[in-house]
């Protein structure tokens, strides 16, 4: 019946149904005996717990059958956190006993995480060959502490409803004022407090940038809304951004309801996006997060591409994301996108990587028709009353933002 699409390539030969029947009753008793054992498993170490005794138990081999090692870097590394950070495995180890790998798993990069980890040359086969982009990722992959340069602990001292966090690069002062002076001012808008911060890494000699640093003391001193970190903002460290500023929430803003995450080159329709927060109930508020949400995508295996991702870094499918030139989420699911990022490997694109920690807290972010991050149609650009209905678009100067948001607040407009 199915001579060229088995159920199980091993029992392809014998081709006879019964046969495979019989096979799935026997691995269906397997399966059974296995959660039975693991039942077990779970009640004595908890027994022993309670009894006070120090129980360090590893399954027994033959019921530990995941020893196969993904071939790609980015999913053994992944393998790696998903064995430290198991549940069941937990409740006996401390969650950093890196020493109680199983032997296939034991090849930990250097202890300090921000150390280069040069196992990269050997582990990854092809690793001299790769774009130079990918050789700095990979070397740094493990390290996600950077100091605070600039700070504002203070920005959230009247707690926002809305948070806008536009990540930004040092040089682009002209699209920071474009946003403050139009769908990023700050302060209280339809009733709601907001306020805006702009997340900065830093732009060095070595990758051809002119030293503007007195300028940006001056702006943040002026308009105290810079958070920055030292790190290089290159487009791949985009994920370290994301990670970095949710622990700055998480420490400094913790109570902001909302969070609007986009790029600096979006128009946002703040006063649209108040007016859908305002009427959200509390059960939909608790893990909202909305966007331009991306399906059933892949990494690009064409070296020309931006998006390109090799084989030997990662195998497999990409969870639903939400493109990151902008999306919204609340604060509450903030702290626990902090929380579970641990657990989840950097990977080089932000936006698949936020996927990725929302897909392990087992969720998935939610389309919006409203958030065009890949723009709208040319002939409707210049329509006034197109942006009233939208939340974000992509691609927009500091001057289009000005002249777009007057059509936003005009009272006049009429828009039916
Ligand atoms: C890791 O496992 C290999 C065998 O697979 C063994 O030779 C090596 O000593 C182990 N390393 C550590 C640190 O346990
Ligand atoms: C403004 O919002 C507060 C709650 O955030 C509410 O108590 C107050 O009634 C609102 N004022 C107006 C004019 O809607
Ligand atoms: C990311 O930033 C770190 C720290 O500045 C740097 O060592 C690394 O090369 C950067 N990675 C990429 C891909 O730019
Ligand atoms: C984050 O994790 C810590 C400890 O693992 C826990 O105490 C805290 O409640 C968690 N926070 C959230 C928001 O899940």
């Amino acid at each position: 019946m199915f001579p060229d699409a088995p159920l199980d390539p091993r029992s392809a030969r014998g081709g006879n149904m019964t046969v495979v029947r019989t096979k799935v009753g026997v691995f269906c008793v397997v399966m059974m005996l296995n959660v039975f054992v693991c039942i077990l498993m779970f009640l004595s170490w908890n027994k022993s717990d309670k009894s006070g005794h120090h129980l360090v138990l590893v399954p027994s081999q033959g019921f530990w059958q995941q020893n196969v090692l993904s071939k790609s870097f980015w999913n053994r590394e992944q393998q790696r956190l998903d064995f430290i950070y198991n549940p069941i495995i937990n409740s006996a180890f401390s969650s950093n006993s890196f020493a109680m790998l199983p032997h296939w798993l034991n090849e930990t990069g250097p202890l300090n995480p921000c150390e280069p980890d040069y196992r990269v040359h050997t582990q990854i086969k092809d690793y001299n060959s790769l774009p130079q982009r990918f050789q700095d990722f990979l070397l740094y992959m493990h390290c996600r502490t950077f100091p605070l340069l600039i700070n504002q602990p203070h920005v959230c001292d009247d707690t926002p409803f809305l948070l806008l966090a536009v990540k930004s690069l040092v040089p682009h002062f002209d699209r920071r004022q474009a946003i403050r002076e139009t769908w990023g001012r700050a302060g209280v808008l339809a009733n709601r407090t907001v306020v805006t911060v702009f997340l900065l890494g830093s732009t060095l000699p070595t990758d051809h940038f002119p030293d503007l640093l007195w300028l940006l003391v001056h702006e943040a001193a002026l308009h105290k809304d810079l958070i920055q970190w030292d790190y290089r903002d290159t487009f791949f460290n985009l994920t370290l951004k994301e990670v970095l500023f949710l622990e700055w929430f998480s420490k400094h803003c913790p109570k902001a309801q909302y969070i609007l995450k986009g790029d600096d080159d979006v128009f946002v329709n703040t006063l649209r996006i108040v007016d859908l927060l305002k009427d959200l109930s509390e059960v939909k508020a608790k893990d909202l997060f909305i966007g331009d949400v991306i399906s059933n995508a892949g990494p690009h295996r064409n070296q020309k591409l931006k998006y390109f991702i090799p084989e030997s870094v990662f195998e497999g499918q990409y969870p639903d994301y939400a493109g990151g030139g902008g999306y919204l989420f609340s604060g509450q699911l903030a702290l626990r996108l902090y929380n579970i990022s641990w657990q989840v490997a950097l990977y080089p694109i932000d936006d698949v990587y936020t996927g990725m920690c929302l897909n392990k807290l087992g969720l998935a972010p939610e389309k919006h028709t409203g958030f065009r991050t890949f723009d709208i149609e040319e002939k409707y650009r210049s329509t006034p009353c197109i942006y009233r209905s939208l939340m974000l678009v992509h691609g927009r100067t500091p001057q289009e933002m000005l002249k777009l948001w007057p059509w936003i607040i005009h009272p006049e407009l009429d828009c039916q």
